[in-house]
């Protein structure tokens, strides 16, 4: 990963491979870019006037003169500036930069100043995003690639250094920075364990996961295996695994940050580790991607990580429900009946419907805990790619509020939420003619997300529950700060909604 640290130090006389200067949008350079301009012979400026770089959001130019190199960087209009914008310019900055085979370069934050209007809180905070932006955007998934002798190594880009004026800003930067960095580690987490193929990530390999990541931080891990599940019931879940010779997995991860008495906020993630449909079975064109079922799971974990590294005073309980969804002799079939935890018998009318089979259990089992809140997480529907594409998670539930709190963090951190509706239509269209549930709606209901939502409502409890449909973010999530693949959706967000509501 990434070094990022911070020095006071004037950017003139900085030794640097390259300089990034962060410029809002301008017609003419004024103080340090004035100065930087003197400098290097006017080239800031020149470049202003041929309009080759005007400071637009993401607009980038490298410059070489007196054997420096410098890369303006477009914030926008000094109104329009926020965290995730920042985000956005550094995360593009750093792409431009290791493409052109830089390892080491420095940011000058003179900028800041004028957005931050002298507040250190402010500063910090944008030099935070910028830490952000530029660790998750220089994300690299290559755990499989052998070094060829004969091909050079790619070319990292390792250290930024974020050159700050003040000791005033430097205690706030420092401390942004730190925080930065756990931030980024815990997305790569997510990022590495849906880039991971579903030969390697099996339900086994997650629960390996959440025990050494919870001996670490201070967290309980608790792990029923198949014997455990049929005790209490599960039968929605262990229906699922039945086809696959992966045996599957409830992994429960228990932080308490605050009083033991204190209602916790339950995360449940959807863990398929690998998603063929079943003896539904799905065609076989990019079937490979549905590696990333498991990506609400991933999400969990890194999100348990990321709340006990960051010390959270809250209590918050992290339940994953993994299995591999296969085709088999011993699979279950359409038509099948399960009972699951609740005592609810559930017609299986496709078994490519099977996310909502195994978080059904895994809802259940969340109500032990008296929750505060529960948020569930899953790749559920294709059907959500339909209605927000790669841009939006849908949030679906049973509480307005707790929807308003989503959409905010969604805004505030760019990876945003967009509400669905689940009305009673929808959930008279989860009866079954003789079971109590079916896990599609008949043909021609349409609204498939709402539909899966529909279907997980009455596991979910009284207490305020919200579904995120992630299927269209956790993969091709396309940002600066993203990669081709694995997003690590989520993550981000529901750190800022649980800092901010709890
Ligand atoms: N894992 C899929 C959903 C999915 C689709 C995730 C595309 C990521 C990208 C889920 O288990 C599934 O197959 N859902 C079905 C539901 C249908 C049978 C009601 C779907 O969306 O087609
Ligand atoms: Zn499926
Ligand atoms: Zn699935």
């Amino acid at each position: 990963m990434i070094k990022i640290n911070q020095k006071i130090e004037q950017s003139l006389n900085h030794k640097t491979e390259c300089l990034i200067l962060p410029c809002l949008e301008i017609k003419k350079p004024t103080g340090l870019l004035k100065e930087i301009d003197d400098n290097l012979q006017g080239v800031i400026s020149a470049a202003l006037e041929n309009k080759r770089f005007s400071g637009k959001p993401n607009q980038t130019l490298l410059l070489n003169s007196t054997g420096s190199n410098i890369l303006l960087l477009g914030l926008g209009k000094v109104k329009e500036v926020t965290a995730e914008k920042i985000r956005q310019a550094a995360a593009t900055a750093v792409k431009v930069l290791e493409k052109s085979k830089f390892k080491s370069v420095a940011a000058d934050l003179g900028a800041f100043e004028t957005i931050g209007k002298g507040k250190s809180g402010l500063y910090g905070e944008l030099a935070g995003a910028v830490a952000e932006g530029a660790g998750l955007a220089l994300y690299h998934f290559d755990n499989y690639k052998s070094k060829d002798e004969n091909d050079d190594p790619p070319i990292r880009l390792e250290k930024i250094t974020l050159l700050i004026t003040t000791k005033t800003q430097q205690t706030a930067v420092e401390k942004s920075i730190a925080r930065a960095e756990k931030i980024v580690n815990a997305v790569h987490i997510a990022r590495d364990l849906i880039s991971h193929p579903g030969n390697t990530v099996t339900p086994t390999y997650l629960a390996e996961h959440a025990k050494k990541m919870a001996r670490k931080n201070k967290i309980n891990c608790k792990v029923l295996g198949k014997k455990e599940m049929e005790k209490l019931g599960m039968g929605s879940l262990l229906g699922v695994a039945q086809g696959s010779d992966e045996p599957p997995a409830l992994i429960v991860l228990e932080y308490n940050g605050a009083a033991k008495k204190k209602a916790p906020t339950v995360i449940v993630g959807k863990g398929i580790t690998f998603d063929t449909g079943g003896i539904s079975l799905k065609p076989g064109g990019g079937m490979d991607e549905m590696k990333m079922d498991m990506s609400g799971s991933a999400t969990t974990l890194a999100t348990l990580e990321l709340v006990a590294s960051l010390k959270l005073k809250m209590n918050v309980v992290g339940i994953v429900a993994a299995a591999e969804n296969m085709p088999s002799g011993s699979a279950i079939k359409p038509g099948d009946i399960l009972k699951s935890m609740s005592g609810k018998t559930i017609e299986v009318l496709n078994t490519d419907a099977e996310g909502r089979l195994v978080l059904a259990d895994a809802l259940t089992y969340a109500q032990r805990y008296k929750p505060k809140e529960v948020i569930d997480l899953a790749t559920l529907t294709g059907a959500v790619l339909h209605a927000l594409g790669h841009h939006a998670a849908a949030v679906i539930g049973n509480n307005p509020a707790m929807i308003k709190k989503l959409k905010d963090a969604g805004e505030a951190t760019g990876e945003r939420v967009w509400e669905l509706p689940l009305w009673e239509e929808h959930e008279k269209a989860t009866k079954s003619d003789i079971a109590d549930l079916k896990n599609i709606a008949s043909p021609g209901v349409g609204a498939g997300t709402t539909m899966g939502a529909a279907f997980l409502k009455p596991f979910a409890g009284d207490q305020p529950w919200t579904h995120i449909d992630i299927a269209g973010t956790a993969w091709g999530f396309d940002r600066p700060y993203t990669n081709k693949g694995a997003s690590g959706f989520g993550v981000r967000l529901l750190l800022n909604y649980l800092e901010k509501t709890r």
